[in-house]
């Protein structure tokens, strides 16, 4: 049970947020707010109704209704005002770093320019006072060639991304899919992540690591299903962006109290908390913490764990990085912080 230390030090603890989709983060109020600056027109009549269809059974059902939000999006300043809504949502949660993933594809494939989207972003990211860096995703059920031309297209932008990632429809489209792709970007000196281990078994998360090469795995919490690959992620410090509100709505588990957020961390695994996708999943990285240890049993020691590990298995260089888990430690050592 979460008692009111224990939430002040979830709420108050800095923490770095490593797996957002910033389309993910569009509220529906913004999304009919753009919708009408744009002359969109959406297959709802309110914002009651758009919020009354985030009813998901698994992340297929998911996807067709955040693609059609994504649609929403035109302008640069239409992803500059996503970006900034999030990044102030995230600074009120205490959130001093964001690794922060977008989907070009989804926008280009609408006749909208990559550089309208990456340009928005960035700059939103550059106005807010929490560290943000963007990691571009390629979208899985699309080819690998597809996902080629959006890296060459990319490179237009090299300065405003720090990696790729691979996400959208997990299950028959492996990671084997994309080993070019991710080849060419690790030459191109980019940071590589993917999606596996979500819905996708096990294997998915292998081969993310054997043939994607992969620094972090997004997900991977049915990693537990193999002692093998568990022994693994362990030995080699692999981190896992776990995302609790989101795998109870996907139903990846059916209720909080039977996540295995625990037993991923009892295993020895860099387990971090993350928000995914917040304005479907029901709320932002605090909302995700405070879920989680409502529902398990966590506490101070796991909350303290967690701070860190965010911060580890981020992408900063190693002095910010350091800086970071330095504030963690005066944050821990210092329990009044907590009432702050
Ligand atoms: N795109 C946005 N959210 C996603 C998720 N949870 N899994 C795969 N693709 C996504
Ligand atoms: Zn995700």
């Amino acid at each position: 049970m979460l008692n009111d230390h224990l939430r002040n030090i979830l709420q108050n603890m800095p923490k770095a947020e490593l797996h957002i989709h910033i389309e993910g983060s569009l509220e529906p109020e913004l999304i009919f707010a753009l919708a009408q600056r744009n002359g969109v027109s959406l297959p709802y009549p309110s914002v009651e109704a758009l919020r009354a269809a985030y009813a998901f059974t698994d992340l297929q059902s998911f996807l067709d209704i955040y693609y059609a939000g994504a649609s929403v999006l035109l302008t640069e300043q239409d992803f500059y005002d996503m970006t900034a809504a999030y990044l102030a949502r995230a600074q009120a949660d205490n959130v001093r770093h964001a690794e922060i993933f977008f989907d070009p594809q989804t926008h280009t494939a609408r006749g909208v320019a990559f550089g309208t989207a990456i340009d928005g972003i960035w700059r939103a990211c550059q106005d807010s006072p929490v560290s943000a860096s963007v990691i571009m995703c390629f979208l899985r059920h699309l080819s690998e060639e597809e996902a080629l031309a959006t890296l060459d297209e990319s490179l237009a932008y090299r300065d405003k991304f720090i990696g790729v990632g691979l996400d959208s429809s997990e299950v028959g489209h492996p990671p084997e899919k994309f080993a070019r792709v991710f080849e060419r970007a690790r030459q191109l000196g980019l940071r590589l992540v993917a999606h596996a281990g979500e819905e996708g078994p096990p294997a998915y998360i292998e081969s993310a690591l054997d043939v994607l090469k992969v620094e972090r795995i997004d997900h991977g919490v049915r990693a537990l299903e193999s002692p093998e690959l568990v022994a693994r992620l362990a030995r080699d410090g692999m981190a896992l962006t776990v995302c609790p509100l989101s795998n109870i709505k996907l139903r990846v588990f059916d209720v909080m109290g039977s996540h295995n957020l625990r037993a991923l961390l009892d295993a020895g695994l860099v387990a971090t908390v993350n928000s995914d996708d917040p304005a479907y999943f029901g709320g932002y990285m605090n909302a995700n913490f405070l879920a989680a240890f409502e529902a398990l049993p966590l506490d101070a020691g796991h909350a303290r764990q967690l701070a860190h590990n965010s911060f580890a298995a981020s992408f900063l260089d190693p002095e910010r990085k350091r800086a970071f888990l330095a504030e963690v430690d005066a944050f821990f050592a210092n329990p009044a912080l907590a009432h702050s």
